[in-house]
């Protein structure tokens, strides 16, 4: 008996030295490299391509690329990246000839984009920088074609790039279960736009990625074939604002209570183009905003997510922000309508408030920012409060955005 529990003490002791081994091996090991074959191709941009690149972008690259100082393409912090992963910023991908993408080759776009490697590295670039294997050739090269455009959102803006700093976690992750994708053999063709189910498939979870987020954990998403991806639009995943503070994205299957079951068609464009449920309360960052999604597409995506088979799962309650004892009408505004959850605690985060406070000394126009920033930014992302917000609210409320862009200054 002595001698089996010795042997079995070695047997425990060896496994905790391999496992300890390897544990050492993925921290100290940088991220894994693999063999780079870049295609050549050089993509004619035609007027059309561009055109539907930056409708594409606008949307897919711009919510992870846009800084929200330089508001281009230049790179910024993943705020809302679970603190196990590690921290990571997105890259310069302006035209700038040595800080951005500027001298890369159209064919190292499309390997970098299609298989997650790294063209001029071949290293793996982590799951943060998403990797789209299901996009038609045509829509992927629409858009290399506007990246490489005279757009203002591309142009060459000098900001450095901040190498991101994986965790262990993370590391971990793309040492076993992550893998960078074979470039494909044969050309993707454009789905079916004529067919609502079809084309919706392919936005969801071909081009906008919906189910990344909106199933049980992003770690074990299924890229190869997201419908296989546990809890499939059941939501859950355990995501972070730009505070840092907790948020779990919804059971979008059309479950009548624990999901959107009830919702119209046209409810479902406005809770993705405006921002606002059924009920008027806001959606709340990190989801992104469907600003630039086509009617067409929304209605695709409203099709298609009603055939995915329904599920019960209920989500945790996100991050509730709970006013100070004294807290402003406008503080309090702050928090409930989730100003906080795009523009941070201190005024700055996925968009930056230090400057409002100089650029409309008056409190009148800095209102009508407020109530609608598309007739100063045509293509904004921040919801229209117009009608949302009450009107006793909005002086307080512009108080309260100029105390935070100053005190940030
Ligand atoms: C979910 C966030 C996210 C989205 C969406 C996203 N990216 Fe990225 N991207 C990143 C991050 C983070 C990195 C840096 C990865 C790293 O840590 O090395 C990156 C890196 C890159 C790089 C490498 C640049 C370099 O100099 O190394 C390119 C090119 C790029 N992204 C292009 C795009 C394009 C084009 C789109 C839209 C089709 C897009 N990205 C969408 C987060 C994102
Ligand atoms: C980056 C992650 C992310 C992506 C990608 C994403 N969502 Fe979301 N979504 C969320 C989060 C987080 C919430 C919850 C927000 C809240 O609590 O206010 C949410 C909420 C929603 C809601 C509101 C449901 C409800 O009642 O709470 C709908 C509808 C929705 N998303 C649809 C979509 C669709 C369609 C897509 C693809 C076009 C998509 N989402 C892509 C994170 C994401
Ligand atoms: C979905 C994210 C989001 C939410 C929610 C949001 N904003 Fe914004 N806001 C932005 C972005 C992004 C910008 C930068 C304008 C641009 O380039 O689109 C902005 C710009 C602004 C500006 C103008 C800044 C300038 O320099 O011109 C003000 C003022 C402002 N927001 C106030 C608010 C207030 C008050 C709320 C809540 C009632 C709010 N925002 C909610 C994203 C958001």
């Amino acid at each position: 008996m002595k001698r089996v529990l010795k042997w079995l003490g070695i047997a425990v002791l060896a496994i905790v030295l391999l496992i300890g081994g390897f544990a050492l091996y993925v921290q100290f090991r940088s991220l894994p490299t693999y063999d780079v074959a870049v295609p050549s191709v050089t993509i004619e941009r035609t007027p059309e391509r561009i055109a539907r690149g930056r409708h594409l972008a606008m949307s897919l690259c711009a919510e992870c690329h846009r800084h929200p100082t330089t508001r281009t393409l230049s790179g910024t912090q993943m705020l809302d990246l679970p603190e196990q992963f590690g921290i990571a910023y997105s890259k310069n991908i302006t035209n700038h000839p040595t800080k951005g993408i500027g001298a890369w080759k159209d064919g190292e776009l499309l390997w970098l984009l299609r298989t997650g490697i790294h063209p001029k590295t071949g290293q793996y670039v982590p799951p943060w920088m998403p990797k789209f294997i299901h996009m038609s050739d045509e829509d992927l090269q629409s858009i290399v074609a506007w990246l490489r455009s005279d757009d203002g959102m591309v142009s060459s803006t000098d900001q450095d790039n901040i190498e991101s700093s994986p965790s262990w976690f993370a590391k971990f992750l793309v040492t076993i279960a992550f893998k960078p994708f074979d470039y494909p053999a044969s050309p993707i063709p454009q789905p079916d736009t004529t067919n609502l189910v079809t084309y919706g498939k392919y936005l969801a979870t071909g081009v906008y990625d919906c189910y990344a987020c909106h199933s049980a954990d992003i770690a074990s998403m299924n890229q190869l074939e997201p419908e296989k991806t546990p809890g499939f639009f059941g939501g859950g995943t355990q995501m972070l604002d730009v505070n840092r503070n907790p948020m779990y994205a919804s059971n979008i299957t059309f479950d009548k209570t624990h999901g959107i079951g009830t919702w119209t068609e046209q409810q479902f464009i406005t809770a993705l183009r405006d921002g606002f449920r059924p009920n008027g309360t806001p959606i709340k960052y990190p989801m992104p905003r469907g600003v630039h999604m086509s009617d067409l597409e929304l209605r695709a995506m409203y099709a298609y997510i009603k055939t995915v088979p329904t599920s019960t799962n209920v989500v945790p309650a996100s991050h509730v922000y709970t006013p100070a004892a004294g807290a402003t009408v406008g503080e309090k505004a702050y928090l409930s309508y989730g100003c906080v959850n795009c523009h941070g605690s201190k005024g700055i985060g996925y968009g930056d408030l230090r400057l409002a406070d100089k650029k409309y000394p008056d409190d009148s126009t800095l209102i009508s920012v407020i109530r609608n920033i598309r007739s100063f930014y045509p293509e904004s992302t921040m919801p229209i409060w117009e009608g949302r917000i009450k009107e006793d609210e909005y002086a307080s409320l512009a108080a309260h955005v100029r105390k935070l862009g100053r005190a940030t200054q």
